[in-house]
């Protein structure tokens, strides 16, 4: 390890790039002030009589090995950066990231599942990350991490936040229509606030699962739905779920517009094949839930929008 990067990733990329700057902007400075000094000191004027030079050994040698210097400088600096940003240190916190469009979906390992990361300070955090449709990328600019979410395989990173706050969550991978608005946050809290929160929301749900309460309204966060359908009425880039049992709408099928009331049955085939009966006047990008959802949440989603009032 390099003196001075201390392991946190926003010091190592703060670093390196500095380091890349500072030597970019000094040579762009002194190549940009011998080419004005050439064309001033070898003017016609002050020197009428053009001199043949060929070759100057050391002069070669130099703008060899200098350049080359610098570079392998750069490569070392920012690999051995890398290298600490790959590799996780023991006892970090693991916590499963899934995305999906437009969403991110946080999963920890005593099962509770949110849309916001939560962490404790000063203690690394591993996020496994993976994408259940295209190609995402999970971003938190504040503390210089980025890695892509790919369908189909598990990638991975780690941060340890030192200072308590929130800070943004992007998706830097351009991903379809709601793309931008893929946003979430990571709430820093303290170790001991952290652990309040763990314990608190593992209770809720060991509750929930003993009494068995219905799980609607905590699926269609986790599922991400809230993304394109809101639940107050207000149109987003799905139709709104509020009071959509039993409303008249006019729907294509395989091309063709007919007017059906929306009951229990379209609910159901909406989730699983959104295109089959799709509402006129959306853009049929809802991705199915077929192996995403299971038949039991399938159920409780459709319980759910029947008695959204
Ligand atoms: Cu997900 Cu862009």
């Amino acid at each position: 390890m390099i003196r001075g990067l201390t392991g946190l990733s926003e010091e190592i990329v703060q670093k390196v790039f500095l380091y890349i700057a500072v030597i970019s902007i000094a040579i762009l400075v002194l190549i940009t002030f011998l080419m004005i000094y050439f064309t001033y000191r070898y003017h016609r004027k002050r020197n009428p009589d053009p001199k043949d030079i060929r070759g100057n050994l050391w002069l070669e040698i130099l703008w060899t090995v200098i350049p080359t210097l610098l570079v392998l400088s750069m490569f070392y600096y920012g690999w051995t950066g890398f290298h600490i940003l790959r590799k996780v240190p023991e006892g970090a916190l693991k916590v499963n990231v899934s995305a999906r469009t437009w969403s991110w979906l946080f999963e920890y390992e005593n099962g509770i599942k949110t849309t916001e990361l939560y962490v404790p300070e000063n203690r690394p955090v591993h996020l496994r990350l993976s994408s259940l449709d295209v190609i995402h990328s999970f971003y938190i600019p504040a503390f210089r991490v980025k890695q892509d979410a790919v369908p189909g395989m598990t990638t991975s990173l780690w941060f340890r936040a030192k200072e308590i706050g929130t800070y943004d969550v992007l998706c830097a991978e351009y991903c379809g229509q709601q793309h931008a608005y893929m946003l979430t946050k990571v709430r820093v809290l303290t170790e001991e606030e952290f652990h309040r929160w763990y314990e608190e929301k593992e209770k809720e749900l060991e509750k929930e699962r003993r009494r068995g309460l219905p799980r609607g309204e905590r699926l269609i966060l986790e599922k991400g739905c809230l993304a394109c359908h809101s639940t107050d009425g207000t149109p987003r880039v799905g139709p709104t779920l509020k009071g959509i049992f039993g409303k008249t709408v006019t729907v294509i099928t395989e091309g063709r517009e007919r007017q059906i009331q929306v009951d229990e049955e379209y609910l159901l085939r909406s989730l699983l094949e959104p295109n089959a009966d799709l509402v006129k006047g959306f853009q049929p990008i809802m991705p199915p839930q077929k192996g995403i959802s299971t038949a039991e949440e399938i159920k409780e989603l459709v319980r759910y929008m029947k008695e959204l009032r």
